[in-house]
């Protein structure tokens, strides 16, 4: 009997468990769960005898993959797929999946909310300003870009798009003004809601001129990955701007220092973008579909590593 194993450091909404569980029972296998773990030993122990696997943002490092004997697929329940050893999945002939758009509407809703708590002075009964006629540049308009074009558009603000991969055409029929050049996007706008995946590329993009030259009032908001973050840069700029704040969904390595602008700076205690019963069912049940479909008829749709 096939073995799927989900490996979930925070685990799914039970919901979400019990919709897997069907999938993978309907097709005749056996789920394994790890969930909550602490030691990545105990995830190097359960991978090895399985033939499928999901995970959230749980690292599938070379290690974990080498341990794996019989393992055929991973699926990362989600869209960011940096937490995969790409290379060493490809190396052992292992097909690497993300669910792309699964979850995006709940990361879009709370990019949303994390403006509206920062313009409003984190609730704490303070004067703030409102989102309404305020610029927003949305800084790679894919499936969560799009959603948060949408909503922004709810509070009547002006609306951004910038994206490398993305025409003008494309970004224009989501209803955003289109930027070419990302130096633009960040100086004209006072709201940033970045989308950009970590990879080699975008690492420590995100830097000191990028973010001094944005307008006054400025609001940077991080639902993506803090590898994008030039973050001694954003230190440097949070000491130098009294006007500049960030908020982030992944808590940055120099949190106790960021923690001296706490007025303006805020960063949830454990990454929440996703966790919603919605995007854990969604993204779960179709990681479970993609696995069947890879074993069932070696169908490779939303492979990652070719
Ligand atoms: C993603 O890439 O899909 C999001 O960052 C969600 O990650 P999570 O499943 O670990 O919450």
């Amino acid at each position: 009997m096939k073995k799927v194993l989900v490996a979930t450091e925070k685990p799914f909404a039970k919901a979400a468990v019990e919709g897997i569980r069907k999938v993978i029972e309907s097709a005749g296998y056996e789920l394994v769960l790890l969930e909550k773990y602490t030691d990545k030993n105990d995830f190097i122990k359960a991978v090895a005898n399985v033939d499928a696997l999901i995970i959230r943002s749980d690292k599938a490092s070379k290690e974990v993959i080498e341990a794996a004997n019989n393992l055929k697929i991973i699926v990362r329940a989600g869209a960011g797929y940096d937490n995969i050893d790409l290379q060493a999945s490809t190396s052992k002939g292992i097909v690497a999946m993300n669910t792309p758009g699964q979850n995006s509407n709940a990361v879009a809703e709370l990019a949303i909310g994390m403006m509206v708590f920062m313009s409003r002075g984190q609730f704490k009964g303070i004067s703030g300003t409102e989102l309404k006629g305020k610029s927003i540049g949305i800084h790679a308009c894919g499936a969560v870009g799009k959603i948060v074009s949408k909503l922004a558009h709810g509070f009547d603000m002006d609306v951004y798009g910038c994206d490398p991969y993305l025409s003008e055409a494309t970004i224009k029929s989501q209803g955003m003004k289109f930027i070419e050049d990302v130096k633009d996007l960040y100086s004209k706008c006072q709201y940033i809601s970045l989308h950009i995946p970590a990879n080699e590329q975008t690492k420590k993009s995100i830097n000191y001129d990028l973010l001094m030259s944005m307008p006054k009032g400025a609001t940077l908001i991080n639902t993506a990955r803090k590898e994008v973050i030039d973050e001694v840069a954003l230190l440097k700029v949070m000491q130098e701007r009294a006007d500049f704040k960030y908020i982030t969904d992944i808590i940055p390595d120099n949190h106790a220092e960021m923690l001296q602008f706490a007025e303006r700076y805020y960063a949830t205690s454990k990454k929440q973008g996703a966790e919603t019963a919605e995007a854990n069912i969604n993204a779960g049940i179709a990681a479970a579909n993609q696995i069947v479909n890879f074993l069932e008829k070696g169908d490779k749709t939303f492979q990652v590593n070719k």
